[in-house]
């Protein structure tokens, strides 16, 4: 049967985040530069983003550039930032007429300007679409993004706006990047490494982790859909017991 037609359409997962991992060692293994494999990573957005709206996914999240990332070579940093300007520019319409929201979450003032400008451009040029929500994770890291909240209530705290105690799961959340966004409550990450490399720590705490070989590039909408139906066959307990969660 069709991967797509055994998932369940009442149990999609509303949100997925992905780290797309393995572009680098996908360009190696075709003896070609590491930017050629960023290049080929751009067919597998647009299959993981069509194949996640097409089976009612809400909102989709990527990591397209850690803030970690800007100590790689200079020269693969700027080739990044100008396929993400190139993208940017020869997606837009494909956006558009998929309903697709584009938003960016991370430092994007370190972005460089014409990066930046693009990017802004792109999100309210799609700001009405609703069928899906693209959210690009840029110059991001979760650490990052902690300090920054902590820094945002503490100077909340300071001008007397908020008492110490309203500090609450819910107010950290609406001071992150992501406010707005539900949680994901998966989390895949390809090329075969099994860490969270400084993503969304906040957002993972109940997430299922989902690890597959498969190298960014090579990522079609059937993986996508694999990862969905493996999500589908878990218990998610939320630390209660299976009983409760499955009750017979
Ligand atoms: C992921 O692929 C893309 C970015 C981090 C920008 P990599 O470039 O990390 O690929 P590998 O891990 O070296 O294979
Ligand atoms: C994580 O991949 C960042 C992105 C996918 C953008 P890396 O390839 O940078 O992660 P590490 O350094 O191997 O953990
Ligand atoms: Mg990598």
């Amino acid at each position: 049967m069709d991967l797509r037609e055994r998932i369940d359409r009442a149990r999609v997962p509303r949100h997925i985040a992905v780290i797309m991992d393995g572009n680098g060692r996908w360009a190696k293994r075709q003896g070609e530069m590491r930017v050629a494999g960023h290049s080929h990573g751009v067919g597998a957005v647009r299959e993981a983003l069509m194949a996640a709206s097409e089976v009612g996914v809400r909102y989709l999240t990527l990591y397209a550039f850690s803030t970690e990332n800007w100590n790689r070579p200079q020269e693969e940093v700027d080739a990044l930032m100008d396929l993400l300007v190139r993208t940017l520019m020869s997606e837009l319409d494909s956006l558009n007429e998929n309903g697709v929201r584009l938003n960016a979450i991370g430092d994007l003032d370190s972005l460089p300007g014409d990066c930046n400008g693009i990017l802004q451009k792109a999100i309210d040029s799609t700001a009405s679409n609703d069928r899906i929500t693209l959210t690009l994770a840029l110059s991001y890291s979760s650490r990052w993004e902690i300090v920054r909240t902590m820094r945002l209530l503490a100077e909340k705290v300071r001008t007397g706006e908020i008492d110490p105690a309203d500090i609450s799961e819910e107010l950290v959340s609406e001071f992150l990047c992501t406010r707005g966004l539900p949680d994901p409550e998966l989390l895949i990450r390809t090329s075969g490494e099994r860490r969270v490399s400084n993503f969304l720590l906040w957002q993972i705490a109940y997430a299922e982790l989902y690890f597959t070989d498969v190298l960014w590039p090579d990522f079609k909408k059937d993986d996508l859909f694999t990862a969905i139906i493996d999500y589908q066959n878990r218990e998610r307990r939320f630390g209660m017991i299976s009983e409760q969660v499955s009750p017979r």
